[in-house]
C-alpha cells in the first residue's frame, strides 16, 4: 500500500484523508499527546485493520475520539462526573471509560461493555474528526510495543506502507498518552493510566481519586484495569534498566560496565563525558517534567539508532505531578527492571 504523507494546510489532502477514514481506511494524525492511528469507530472492519497494521493483540481495546460532549453522548452513557470532567479538562488530554452504547462495535472495545472516550484539543485532530463526520477510533500510531510516536517521522518508521495517510502536524505538545480515568459513581475516579491531567488536578473535581496498581507497578494479576497495561510497552529494542540512586551512586554502579546508553537529566550530562563508549541523552532538567514528558519517547527511539551499545540505563524519574506519567512509561519500557542503588 502507498502511504500518502500530507500537511494540515493541504485542504484537498485533508478532505481526501477524511473521506478515506469514513470509508474504512486508516489515517495517522497528530494530537496534543501522541500521534493516533485513526479508523472509523463504527466499522468493525476498520478496527480489524488497525489491529493488523499495529500488530496489536485484539484483546486491547481502542479509544474513540469525538469533538464534543454531545457527540460523546451518542456513543456512551455520560454521567454527572463526566460533565464535571468535561467542564474542567476537555477538550484535552483526558480519556474517560464509560458504559458503551450498541452502535460501537465490540471489535472496538475488545468485547468490553465500556468504551474509552477522548475529546482531543489539537486543531488538526478536531478538523479530521469534523471533516469525516464519524467517531474516530485511534490507538497510538506505533507498532505494538514500541514507544508511542510524537512526530510524523516516528509514525513513518513504524507504519509506512501499512496505512493510507499520515498527516504531518509537527511534534506533539505533551508527548505522552492521555490520562485514562474510570468513574465509579459520582464522586470516585480510578486513574488507569497517568498523563498530563494529574491525580492532583483530578482531585479538584472529585472527592476520591485512586491509582490503579498498574500506574506505579507492573501488572501481575490476571485482569488489568486497562487491558493495554499488561504488556511490556513503550519499549525500544534495547533492554532498559532503571537506576534508583544519586548521580554518584550511578557513576559507581556503572564504572565497570561498558558500551551502554545513559538516559538522564541535563544535570547528569557531564558524568560520563570522558568515556567514548557511553552515549548520554538527556530528557530535560530534573525538575522540568514537561520537557521530560515531551522528549521521553523520542529519546528511547533515538537509542535504537545508536551503534555499539547494548543496554540503556535510565535515571529514576520522580513520581509527583506530570512526572508520574514519565515514571509509569519508563517503568513499562524497562519491564519493571529497577535497581535500587
Ligand atoms: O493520548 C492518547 O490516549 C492516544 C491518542 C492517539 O489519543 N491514544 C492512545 O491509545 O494512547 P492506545 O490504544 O495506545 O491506549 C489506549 C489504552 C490501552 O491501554 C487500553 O487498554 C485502554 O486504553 N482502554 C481502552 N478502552 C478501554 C476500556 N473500555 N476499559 C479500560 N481500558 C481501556
Ligand atoms: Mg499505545
Amino acid at each position: 500500500m502507498k502511504t500518502r504523507i500530507i500537511t494540515p494546510d493541504d485542504t484537498a489532502g485533508m478532505l481526501a484523508a477524511a473521506e478515506t477514514l469514513r470509508h474504512g481506511g486508516l489515517v495517522a494524525f497528530p494530537t496534543e499527546t501522541v500521534y493516533g492511528l485513526g479508523g472509523n469507530a463504527l466499522d468493525p472492519a476498520a478496527a480489524a485493520k488497525i489491529y493488523e497494521a499495529k500488530g496489536r493483540p485484539s484483546d486491547n481495546p481502542l479509544i474513540i475520539h469525538v469533538n464534543s460532549i454531545d457527540e460523546a453522548a451518542l456513543y456512551c452513557e455520560v454521567c454527572d462526573l463526566y460533565e464535571r470532567l468535561y467542564r474542567h479538562f476537555l477538550p484535552g488530554p483526558l480519556t474517560v471509560i464509560l458504559p458503551k452504547r450498541d452502535n460501537i462495535p465490540s471489535e472496538v472495545t475488545a468485547g468490553l461493555d465500556t468504551v474509552a472516550v477522548r475529546i482531543p484539543s489539537h486543531p488538526v485532530a478536531r478538523k479530521l474528526i469534523s471533516l469525516s463526520g464519524i467517531p474516530v477510533a485511534a490507538p497510538s500510531a506505533n507498532s505494538s510495543g514500541r514507544p508511542s510516536p510524537t512526530t510524523a517521522l516516528h509514525v513513518a518508521e513504524d507504519l509506512i506502507g501499512r496505512i493510507d495517510f499520515i498527516i504531518d502536524g509537527g511534534s506533539c505538545d505533551f508527548g505522552l498518552e492521555s490520562t485514562i480515568v474510570k468513574p465509579e459513581g459520582n464522586n470516585r475516579l480510578t486513574v488507569l493510566r497517568p498523563g498530563a491531567v494529574t491525580p492532583e488536578m483530578l482531585s479538584k473535581v472529585c472527592d476520591e481519586v485512586t491509582l490503579a496498581p498498574s500506574v506505579t507497578g507492573f501488572f501481575r494479576g490476571t485482569t488489568p484495569e486497562a487491558p493495554g497495561m499488561k504488556y511490556r510497552h513503550y519499549a525500544p529494542n534495547l533492554p532498559v534498566v532503571i537506576l534508583d540512586g544519586s548521580g554518584k551512586e550511578i557513576e559507581n554502579f556503572l564504572s565497570d560496565k561498558t558500551n551502554f546508553g545513559f538516559l538522564c537529566f541535563d544535570e547528569d550530562m557531564d558524568i560520563f563525558q570522558d568515556r567514548d563508549d557511553v552515549v548520554a541523552i538527556s530528557m530535560g532538567g530534573c525538575s522540568d517534567y514537561a520537557a521530560q514528558a515531551h522528549r521521553l519517547f523520542d529519546c528511547l527511539r533515538h537509542f535504537d539508532e545508536v551503534e555499539g551499545i547494548d543496554t540503556i540505563y535510565a535515571r529514576m524519574p520522580r513520581r509527583d505531578g506530570v512526572s508520574l506519567a514519565v515514571f509509569n512509561r519508563l517503568v513499562k519500557a524497562a519491564g519493571m527492571d529497577i535497581r535500587k542503588l
